[in-house]
């Protein structure tokens, strides 16, 4: 069911520092920072051959990675997303199998423009997983 590892998302406290080090350490092609209000987070992308790692640094509030920082100060691995054909197929799938969604359980628009669906870590193996559709 599953296909690509779409990316792997990384939450930081520190964006400047987390671009520099993926971007002058590491010497990795990365965008530019964009503010995403629908997910209280502002996203980089570091582009990997094949892969992308996605910086995530909170934005609001109420931004959903806040509680996960203040518990990670340094950070830390927040997702992985692998992509899928159909959501709405993959969804039902990993429901009839008793698996949790999170969220109302329909799949809503993620920082690529494509639908996307988060599924329960304690489901798998104590990692938050990404699904979206490509
Ligand atoms: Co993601």
């Amino acid at each position: 069911m599953i296909g690509k590892l779409n990316h792997v998302a990384i939450a930081v406290n520190d964006l400047d520092a987390a671009v520099s080090l993926y971007r002058d350490t590491l010497g990795a092609k990365v965008s530019e920072a964009v503010d995403q209000p629908d997910h209280g987070v502002v996203t980089v992308f570091v582009e990997l051959p094949g892969t992308k790692i996605e910086l995530l640094y909170p934005l609001g509030d109420n931004s959903p990675i806040k509680g996960f920082l203040e518990k990670n100060k340094s950070g830390g691995i927040h997702h992985i997303c692998y992509e899928v054909d159909n959501i709405h197929v993959a969804r039902d799938k990993l429901l009839a199998d008793g698996m949790r969604i999170l969220g109302s359980g329909e799949p809503r628009i993620g920082a690529h423009g494509k639908p996307i669906l988060f599924l329960h870590p304690k489901d798998f193996l104590g990692t938050l997983v990404e699904l979206e559709e490509i």
